[in-house]
């Protein structure tokens, strides 16, 4: 492709496209863009370093942004920066407020988590609000969005679909179109036809995010764009436009269980840690106010084997149940360590200091361990619930129904603190718990909460099964 030798200003607000448009796509003037030669000073972002050569787009760069000068931090102008409610509030409470103007968020998951349906929801809502907006599908035809979105509710008039997968043809309909917010699902589906390689190739998947941030800042309008992570982690593309990005939201949740968990790991407007708590139904994603009812409501009390654990997620706390089952292992074959949403090393270690720390028997047993409700408890602060959990399996004595537990076990068998002890404590007790198996340093708990101090593995068994009394 030849690069343009002209471009067209716009003379309302000076802002520079590639393409002849009738009206100006970064303020809207009608009939305002002028045709002028290739100015040295405004490089389009096709020819910036790290661009391939010859990728030319109908990028809109805005003259005043390309020379800007240095200004004291207090001269900042804060406004038109400020996060506007998306309308869906589980995801308002991720983003801090909502979604800012001329923001790029990457919002990341395994697929079938539920990752167009929850941009389609999102879209669907703004859209209501008497927003226009914008879904370019790269991976599902425009009838498969359209029965997708009519299950979820009526059509918003001012939801509009390009199902289109070339980037530049994607760069002119934002022009076009002037959304108030765009969502790109997948950008491992679109491509750059001037960048050598399949679509959802670094290269491609590099080339392409570079010019949609480029154009949602010069727009000011926020952009999604979706990306999909593969199980292990690897985000083929998508980890490598994580510092292209303001916002990183990830979706999580086992697509066999209706819990998923929002949450944003990088977020330049706000705190990140936040984290947002959706259920997977019939009608799409609804909100989660209180996650109880799923993850603890079909518990059976009075069962040997389970331990509940008040887990933080970001920093909100979930009860979570953890559950352990031994048996013999068979002959001749070794001993088999399980876990399922549960840290498998920690798992190891755990039966071994068990064994050797708290003398409980596990040489010849297979121990299956797993985390109730497609949730994932990796941090340290579940190992004393998870040791618990295990002992009680081995030896068949059920732990106190209303008991929760929660401290990192250390190699010798020494229980130590772990941060955000009151939390956990005040939602265990918010929802009925009234023993709780802690670190000897955990401050008080709330009324009605009696806390069982224990400095080791052993003495944690021995008091949380009633072998012994409290001191
Ligand atoms: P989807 O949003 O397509 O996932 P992703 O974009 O992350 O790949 O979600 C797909 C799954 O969600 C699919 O298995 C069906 C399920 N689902 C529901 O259970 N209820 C619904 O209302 C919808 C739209 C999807
Ligand atoms: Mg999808």
């Amino acid at each position: 492709m030849s690069r343009p030798r002209t471009v067209h200003r716009c003379r309302a607000c000076e802002a520079v496209t590639v393409r002849w448009a009738g009206r100006c796509p970064a303020c809207g003037a009608w009939n305002a863009l002028v045709e002028e030669a290739v100015p040295a000073a405004v490089t389009p972002a096709s020819s910036r370093p790290g661009r391939p050569a010859g990728a030319e787009h109908d990028l809109v760069a805005h003259g005043a942004a390309e020379a800007a000068a240095p200004l004291s931090l207090g001269e900042v102008d804060l406004a038109g920066g400020a996060p506007r409610p998306t309308g869906i509030e589980e995801l308002d409470r991720v983003l801090g407020g909502g979604l800012v103007p001329g923001s790029v968020t990457l919002l990341g998951g395994e697929p079938g988590v539920g990752k167009s349906t929850l941009v389609l929801q999102l879209l669907a809502a703004v859209a209501s609000a008497g927003r226009r907006v914008l879904l370019v599908s790269g991976e599902e035809s425009a009838q498969q969005v359209r029965l997708r979105a009519e299950r979820l509710g009526p059509l918003p008039p001012l939801l509009r679909l390009f199902d289109a997968t070339d980037v530049t043809a994607i760069a002119a309909a934002i022009g076009d179109e002037s959304p108030a917010l765009v969502v790109v699902d997948s950008i491992q589906a679109v491509a750059d036809p001037a960048v050598n390689g399949m679509p959802g190739s670094l290269a491609q998947v590099r080339a392409c995010a570079d010019l949609l941030v480029h154009l949602a800042k010069s727009l000011m309008v926020p952009m999604i764009l979706v990306g999909h992570v593969t199980k292990d982690g690897a985000l083929a593309g998508p980890r490598a436009l994580e510092h292209l990005v303001d916002t990183v939201v990830t979706v999580e949740g086992d697509r066999h269980h209706a819990l998923r968990l929002v949450r944003a790991v990088k977020h330049r407007f706000g705190p990140t840690g936040e984290l947002g708590l959706f259920e997977m139904g019939e009608a799409g994603l609804g909100s989660v106010a209180d996650p109880y009812r799923l993850l603890l409501g079909d518990r059976r009390l009075g069962a040997s084997g389970s331990a509940v654990l008040p887990a933080m997620e970001g920093q909100r706390a979930l009860l979570v149940e953890l559950q352990a089952l031994t048996s013999m292992t068979s002959v001749g074959t070794p001993s088999r360590r399980s876990a399922q949403g549960v840290d498998g090393g920690r798992l190891g270690l755990l039966v071994a200091v068990l064994e050797n720390r708290a003398g409980i028997p596990l040489r010849q047993i297979d121990v299956f361990c797993s985390a109730v409700g497609g949730i994932r408890v990796t941090e340290p602060a579940a190992d004393l619930a998870l040791a618990l959990a295990v002992a009680s399996a081995g030896s068949g004595v059920p732990l106190p129904p209303d008991l929760v537990a929660f401290g990192e076990v250390g190699l010798t068998g020494e229980i130590r603190q772990v941060p955000h002890a009151s939390r956990r404590l005040a939602e265990a007790a918010r929802v009925g718990f009234r023993h709780a198996v802690v670190p000897e340093s955990c401050p008080a708990g709330p009324p009605g909460m009696e806390l069982l101090h224990v400095h080791s593995i052993r003495q944690a068994i021995d008091l949380a099964s009633g072998a012994v009394p409290p001191a």
